[in-house]
């Protein structure tokens, strides 16, 4: 079963030493807030020049919503950053659900395809992007199962809570896809 390749852990993805740790970015990529500002913080400058270094896509946007992309870890305990771009939550009837499932799995693709075996994901939009945790946790968990089933060479994947409310609602997730999958 994909779901016992998932892990539900707290504490600061900065600290871990896996292949790589995902970001939640903004689509120009230059750094931000929240994670985005942590990891930055973590890695070191090198990270900005690498992420200056992606050529834009349209006006300021080095990274389309729902779309990753890779660049070395740095200064980071993780070998790689995998920068993704997950939704502004706008009510839920803009395309929120399928483009944050998309920023799930974009970057497990990308994973894959680099050879990386562990990565570790922050509650995705669900900070300044105010998209509401409950929804969040399930799109995660299912998205991110469907990505291992497709993707043998993954072994594990770590969604990192920074805050007891997103572990009890990556805790629930997890716990009811677990569920479905044993019926
Ligand atoms: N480790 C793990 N998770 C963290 C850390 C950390 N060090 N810091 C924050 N988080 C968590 C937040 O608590 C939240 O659950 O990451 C989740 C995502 O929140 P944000 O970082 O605000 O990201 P998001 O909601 O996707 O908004 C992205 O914020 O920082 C800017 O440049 C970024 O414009 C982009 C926007």
């Amino acid at each position: 079963m994909s779901a016992d390749r998932i892990v539900v852990t707290s504490g600061d993805i900065t600290r871990l030493a896996v292949d790589a740790i995902v970001n939640a970015a903004n689509e120009r990529l230059l750094g931000g807030g929240g994670v985005d500002g942590a990891i930055h913080r973590a890695a070191g400058p090198e990270l900005l020049a690498a992420c200056r270094a992606f050529p834009e896509v349209a006006p300021g946007v080095r990274c389309p919503t729902g779309d990753a992309r890779i660049t070395p870890g740095y200064r980071l305990p993780a070998r790689f950053v995998i920068h993704t771009v997950g939704p502004v939550w706008y009510g839920g009837a803009q395309g929120e659900p399928a483009a944050l499932a998309s920023a799930y799995r974009s970057s497990l693709n990308l994973a894959a395809a680099h050879g990386l075996r562990s990565v570790a994901f922050p509650a995705i939009s669900t900070g300044i992007y105010g998209f509401p945790l409950p929804m969040a946790a399930r799109i995660a968990v299912t998205t991110v199962a469907k990505s291992l089933a497709q993707h043998a060479t993954l072994e594990r994947v770590e969604l990192v809570c920074f805050d007891n409310d997103a572990l009890s609602c990556f805790a629930s997730a997890l716990a009811a896809l677990r569920d479905e999958d044993a019926d």
